[in-house]
């Protein structure tokens, strides 16, 4: 099989995003865009995958830690073709290398497999499209009569004549290495930009006879690059549309699917309901029946099958059981694992904390590490003491313990199987099983006590 070379273009500087952050490090559905176009290259096996950088190279190095790529410093962005030739020493003799560029971040695997397919070992392929305004792209050449590609002009340097070409140059391109290894040395910043043009390789190839096929992708955003804000925006909102309607094919209820965002990985069982305003980040798997109201945050979460999340709850880093009942206005915080039948309410915070089958927090609770039986309830406003100013302590409550409204559990602290506390006590002693133990001042009424009366002035 021919080893695959990938060079992936990001030394640009990226002006027009007014930022300090390096273009190619901008988020898109919760990820950089280079990270977007690696893990698109990664699933076709390259045999090496080459980044250019310049701008910002440390930053992008450090944001994107994977162990096998190859990343080249382009110190003066000199264009294109002298980008490339920084790589080139990293390239297999033999081979065939695919080009990109990293702010184009939507690119299929499948349209680049068609590109690479049409190289044949021989050929060289150009991602082409035709576009009702060109303006500021590179224009393909072809023969009036054979039709054959014959080079690429850039705007700056192209005739009225051939700025009307309406078929351009995405950028993106194949050529099998030992071509491109001989042509490289060839090109030279002749040209109204003074830059090394990469796109002169097309130009070369036609004069040696070697044919240049053209592929075009299936989607218009496929090609799409980012060097605004503004562009950025309008690539997250058709990644998010495209999302969604994966999501709606697969049977996912959406209730707006123009108002729900995927920042990471979302998996749904059948019958999922998802309403509107929804975010959610990292991995998430949705079971058989799982029903997301309005405006919730779901980061890597597991929730299995029949469980309501009711609107503006907040989870993340936490496995949720069957059939449980989570929010409105629940905040789960880091590992944290709720078995069957839980019911965390509203304005309660749970935290670290393992709660087992059918135990019940309903309301303004803060729970955290805390170890939490079967069938317990907790009363409204019961607070786990968990910190002493210098380190965490554990709450372990057993099974079938019935805790009153506004308790405070004073960690280290063991509430044993049976017990009931009484309402607004203060446990910061174990309790024994079966028992009520509470600690409450005695209740006195004062019967001659007046209500203080406003004084005249
Ligand atoms: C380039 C193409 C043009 C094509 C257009 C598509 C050339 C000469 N022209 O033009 O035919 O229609 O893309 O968007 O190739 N980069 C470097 N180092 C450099 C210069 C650029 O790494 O020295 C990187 C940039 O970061 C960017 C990419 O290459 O990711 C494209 O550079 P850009 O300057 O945007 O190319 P265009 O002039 O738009
Ligand atoms: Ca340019």
């Amino acid at each position: 099989m021919t080893k695959l070379n990938i060079v992936i273009l990001a030394a640009g500087v990226g002006k027009r995003m007014q930022s300090s952050l390096p273009k190619v490090l901008h988020p898109l559905a919760g990820m950089p865009l280079l990270l977007h176009i690696i893990k698109t290259v990664s699933s076709l096996m390259p045999h090496k995958i080459c980044t250019v950088i310049g701008h910002g190279g440390e930053k992008i190095k450090q944001a994107i830690p994977m162990a096998d790529l190859t990343w080249v410093v382009q110190e003066h962005q000199l264009g294109t073709g002298h980008a490339v030739m920084q790589a080139q020493s990293h390239l297999d003799p033999e081979g065939l290398t695919l080009i990109l560029y990293g702010d184009v971040p939507l690119i299929k695997a499948d349209t680049l497999k068609k590109l690479l397919d049409a190289v044949e070992d021989k050929h060289c392929a150009l991602l082409t499209s035709t576009m009702e305004n060109p303006s500021g792209y590179g224009r393909i050449l072809r023969n009036a009569e054979t039709g054959v590609i014959t080079g690429i002009i850039e705007q700056k340097d192209a005739s009225q004549e051939q700025q009307n070409i309406c078929e351009i140059n995405t950028g993106i391109m194949a050529i099998p290495n030992r071509y491109l290894h001989e042509w490289l040395s060839k090109i030279n910043n002749k040209n109204a930009q003074g830059e090394y043009y990469l796109t002169d390789l097309i130009e070369i190839a036609a004069s040696q006879g070697i044919t240049v096929k053209s592929v075009q992708p299936d989607n218009f955003w496929e090609i799409m690059g980012v060097n605004n804000k503004t562009q950025l925006a309008e690539l997250e909102r058709i990644y998010q549309k495209e999302y969604a309607n994966k999501l709606l094919d697969q049977g996912v209820t959406l209730m707006d699917p123009a108002r729900i965002d995927v920042r990471g990985e979302l998996t749904c069982g059948s019958d999922v309901t998802i309403d509107v305003d929804c975010i959610f980040e990292g991995i998430v798997k949705l079971g058989d029946g799982v029903h997301v109201s309005s405006h919730c945050i779901l980061k890597n979460v597991i929730v299995a099958a029949g469980t309501q999340i009711a609107p503006c709850s907040v989870i993340e880093d936490t496995e949720i059981g069957a059939s449980c009942k989570i929010g409105p206005f629940a905040r789960i915080r880091p590992g944290t694992m709720l078995l069957d039948k839980v019911h965390i309410g509203n304005f309660v915070e749970v935290k670290n904390s393992h709660i087992a089958a059918g135990s019940k927090a309903n309301h303004l609770s803060y729970i955290g590490d805390s170890e939490v039986g079967e069938r317990v309830n907790i009363g409204a406003g019961t607070i786990t003491c968990n910190y002493d100013g210098a380190n965490k302590h554990r709450t372990i409550i057993e099974d079938d313990v019935f805790i009153g409204s506004d308790t405070q559990l004073v960690a280290p602290v063991r509430v044993s199987k049976g017990s009931t506390i009484g309402a607004g006590s203060t446990i910061t002693k174990d309790t024994p099983e079966d028992a009520l133990t509470l600690s409450r001042a005695k209740q006195v009424s004062v019967s001659d006590w007046k209500r203080p009366t406003k004084s005249k002035k």
